[in-house]
């Protein structure tokens, strides 16, 4: 059975609300430089457009996390793949996330972090699925909560498939209303 997107958040709205993160952002952290960490792959996009919404200066870093023996749940086996290139330490860092599912990523790699030592450690994710959550995590800027739908696009994939729309989609079968 073919698998359709529909669209759930559209780019427009996407984009309006990265614009009100970035501000509040902006207003919290008067001083740069922020390191603005994404998590590789999903959080590209969201990284790009919220990195040009925050109008503190910003650097931007990658890391790099995979999980073993995992279907569509996080197991709980979490390893960083690709590290950061710089140091952290003294540093105010903002993880740069599309979505918090289980917080098992996450509360792994707040770990990680934290023992680097930075000024300030934060979340900004732009989905949020409550529902979904085995760990508990402090997430500082939340764009959307959403139900438990799996969503592509903007980042999200599935299979590698749809990151490159613009418009968050839930994935539905063809034919289903
Ligand atoms: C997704 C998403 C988060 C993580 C959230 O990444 O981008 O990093 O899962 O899940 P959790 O809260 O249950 O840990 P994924 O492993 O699918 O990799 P990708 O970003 O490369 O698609």
């Amino acid at each position: 059975m073919a698998l359709v997107p529909r669209v759930f958040l559209t780019a427009d709205q996407i984009q309006k609300r990265v614009r009100e993160m970035g501000d509040q952002i902006s207003t919290d952290f008067p001083q740069g430089p922020i390191y603005l960490i994404a998590i590789l792959k999903g959080a590209f996009m969201f990284l790009a457009d919220l990195s040009r919404a925050i109008r503190t200066p910003s650097r931007v870093e990658f890391i790099g996390i995979s999980s073993y023996g995992r279907g569509k749940t996080t197991s709980g086996q979490v390893k960083v793949t690709k590290d950061l290139d710089v140091s952290i330490e003294g540093h105010h860092v903002l993880i740069v996330e599309d979505i918090v599912d289980s917080g098992v990523t996450l509360t792994y790699l707040m770990n990680v972090l934290k023992q680097r030592r930075p000024k300030s450690l934060n979340i900004a994710t732009l989905l949020d699925k409550p529902e979904r959550r085995l760990r508990p995590v402090d997430v500082a800027y939340v764009g959307f909560k959403i139900p438990d739908e799996f969503v592509v696009g903007y980042g999200l994939d599935f299979a590698e498939d749809y990151r490159n729309l613009g418009d968050i989609c839930v994935l539905h079968e063809e034919g289903q209303k």
